[in-house]
């Protein structure tokens, strides 16, 4: 029995910062931003969205009826926790109208952690085949105005529904893993920035990337020829030319250009979002299988997730036969439809998030036009609005 990827759907804003612009603002070239970090446009997230309205909103259009009866697991992955204590899963199957049987858990390990719910969740499904799984990669990134994070922020959901005889890729049982205590990225509780060494973590990045990488052929006995494509986490397109640069001389000069091309592909999408943490190796495979054209069914696809702290796993998975079913055709057109906002603009929305303070709080959300938004906070609650009920 094949288990794996069936769907997947992605969220955003509808607001977006140009790179060019940003760059001239904080006084740096264009080609620092463009090339140099590998970034065009970044999401501007609005304070009426945040990592539970982006879940809800990412998994809503591609359910029906029959995936929700089926649905007996939600995971929902974030390093943008809304509560202590409550996960962040349970505000997300309500929106979604789930059954009450449903296993609701919040999962951390930085950007890692919608991988380990991707792989949990097939397990879960090989043991039980007429269930699925919702997993969701929920996050906004944020380093702070005139950092040198600055532009590699973003942020967005990525949701992925886990079953049996899946549409888009059947997941194989190899997978290689990496953990260690590393402290190139963290965010201590009383942060909403996250606090960052930037040179350290991309090079750490690299590392990780090698040692799962060379694991995974090493255990499997497969060379790198044998992947039609590898897709990686990308805080920045170019940390993942940079990672898999790294692996090139493994490859034929033919196999070089190829990987390089699919690549191109697998980065076209994360070019206009920037960094969404948890769901940005699934944009970057989404937008793999959106945009390139070369792909055929059968094809071995290698993914590499990172998270900072630090965390990587190399797995692997096959496209299916008719894959485009299950994918959320319309992003690309979505992403073209955002309103650009000036860069005095993004400072703002940037500083407008709801307050860490307990008195109450409305935030205006008239002019989002996401289905769910958050609305502000009463008694110390977070209101949450289906702006379609
Ligand atoms: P920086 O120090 O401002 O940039 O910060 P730089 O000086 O290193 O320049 C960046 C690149 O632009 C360099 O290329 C320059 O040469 C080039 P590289 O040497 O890297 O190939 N450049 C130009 N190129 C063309 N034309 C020009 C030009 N000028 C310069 N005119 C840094 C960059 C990424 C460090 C910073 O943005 C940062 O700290 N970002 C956040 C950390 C990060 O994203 N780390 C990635 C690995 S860790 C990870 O992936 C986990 C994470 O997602 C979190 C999680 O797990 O939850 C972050």
């Amino acid at each position: 029995m094949k288990v794996g990827i069936d769907k997947l759907h992605f969220a955003s804003s509808q607001l977006y910062v140009d790179m060019s612009e940003l760059a001239l603002a904080r006084q740096a070239e264009p080609d620092k931003y463009l090339i140099g970090i590998g970034q065009s446009q970044m999401a501007v997230v609005p304070p009426s969205q945040d990592a539970v309205t982006l879940a809800a909103n990412a998994a809503a259009p591609m359910l029906t009826e029959a995936d929700i009866a089926a649905i007996d697991l939600l995971i929902v992955a974030t390093e943008s926790g809304v509560d202590n204590s409550k996960a962040a899963a349970i505000y997300v199957a309500k929106l979604l109208g789930l059954n009450r049987r449903v296993r609701t858990i919040e999962l951390k390990e930085a950007c890692y952690a919608a991988t380990a719910g991707v792989k949990l969740a097939q397990s879960h499904v090989q043991v039980h085949p007429d269930k699925k799984a919702l997993v969701i990669g929920t996050d906004i990134a944020r380093y702070g105005l005139h950092t040198p994070g600055e532009p590699t922020q973003g942020g967005g959901a990525m949701a992925m529904l886990i079953s049996a005889e899946p549409q888009v890729l059947a997941l194989t049982d190899d997978s290689v893993v990496l953990s260690q205590d590393v402290m190139d990225f963290w965010r201590p509780i009383y942060q909403t920035t996250a606090l960052v060494d930037g040179k350290y973590s991309s090079n750490i990045y690299i590392d990780y990337f090698q040692d799962v990488f060379k694991g995974y052929l090493a255990q499997t006995s497969t060379t790198i020829a044998n992947f039609k494509a590898l897709v990686f986490h990308l805080p920045y397109t170019k940390m993942g030319l940079k990672a898999l640069r790294s692996v090139l001389p493994l490859a034929t000069p033919t196999q070089q250009q190829a990987l390089l091309a699919h690549f191109d592909c697998a980065r076209s999408l994360n070019r206009k979002v920037g960094n969404l943490y948890t769901g940005s190796l699934y944009l970057s495979l989404l937008s793999l299988l959106l945009t390139d054209a070369k792909l055929q069914p059968g094809d071995l696809i290698g993914l590499f997730s990172y998270g900072s702290g630090a965390e990587g796993e190399f797995y692997t998975g096959h496209l299916q036969p008719g894959y485009q079913r299950g994918l959320d055709l319309g992003l690309p057109q979505r992403l073209a439809n955002r309103r650009r906002v000036s860069v005095p603009e993004y400072e703002a929305l940037f500083e407008a998030q709801l307050k860490l303070d307990p008195a109450d709080q409305a935030i205006a959300f008239q002019d989002d036009p996401h289905r769910f938004v958050l609305t502000g906070q009463i008694n110390e609650q977070r209101q949450y609005l289906d702006q379609w009920a």
